[in-house]
């Protein structure tokens, strides 16, 4: 296909989303965008100065002023520090949706995201990506995956990190962000009218790559 498209890629947490954004924009020679990262690096930054997370707090709005969000090598930079592996942490993780759920957080990050898909090719994952950020991208995919397979994909991920955290501890966690995820009132996390739906429970990677392949062939033809 010559013209490039957007791709917003939404689903609950765990649902293999990064694994297959990144595979997809590499195969298509799109950009990937992780814009989980930068709702993780906006609560890391929060949590190293010890901002107070919440709706009450009016100051936000100045202290996001402070926050400079980059990506080099699919790795995420606040104010030019390299922070990828701190914001996979549990610590992160506990606070993450608390602090996306603040509209003044949502706008900003969103604002970010936007400017990455003005020239197209860019394949994002979040979870307001088909709805929000890109409402018009051209293929809009909403991923889901069994919650046991969700779980164990996010035990086996941290495991591998050497994070020293029980299954029990995972799955709490996940349920917790599904529920905020879903359910907070400024743009929760929802499945685009025009999203094709993909449950990767038992697909591979490949298999899924093969499926939105035809999926894009079919959108120009
Ligand atoms: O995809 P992730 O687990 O790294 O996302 C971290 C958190 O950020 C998750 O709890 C939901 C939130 N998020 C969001 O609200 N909107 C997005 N577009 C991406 C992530």
């Amino acid at each position: 296909m010559l013209n490039k498209i957007n791709i917003a890629i939404d689903g609950l947490s765990s649902t293999g989303k990064s694994s297959l954004a990144k595979a997809l924009a590499k195969e298509l020679g799109y950009i990937y965008i992780d814009s989980g990262a930068m709702y993780r690096a906006v609560a890391y930054f929060f949590l190293e100065n010890k901002i107070q997370i919440s709706k009450d707090n009016q100051d936000l709005d100045k202290e996001l002023a402070q926050v400079r969000l980059k990506f080099v090598n699919q790795r995420m930079r606040l104010n030019n520090i390299d922070i990828e592996d701190a914001i996979r942490t549990m610590r992160i993780s506990n606070v993450v949706s608390e602090v996306a759920a603040l509209p003044v957080v949502r706008d900003f990050c969103v604002k970010q995201q936007q400017a990455f898909g003005i020239d197209k090719g860019v394949v994002m994952d979040g979870r307001d990506i088909g709805t929000v950020v890109f409402p018009q991208a051209e293929l809009k995919i909403f991923l889901y995956a069994s919650q046991e397979i969700r779980v164990q994909r996010r035990y086996d991920e941290l495991q591998a990190k050497g994070a020293g955290v029980s299954k029990e501890d995972v799955e709490t966690n996940l349920l917790h962000r599904d529920r905020i995820d879903s359910t907070r009132e400024y743009n929760p996390l929802k499945k685009a009218e025009d999203a094709r739906e993909l449950d990767n429970s038992q697909l591979d990677i490949p298999g899924q790559i093969e499926l939105i392949k035809s999926w894009i062939i079919n959108l120009t033809a």
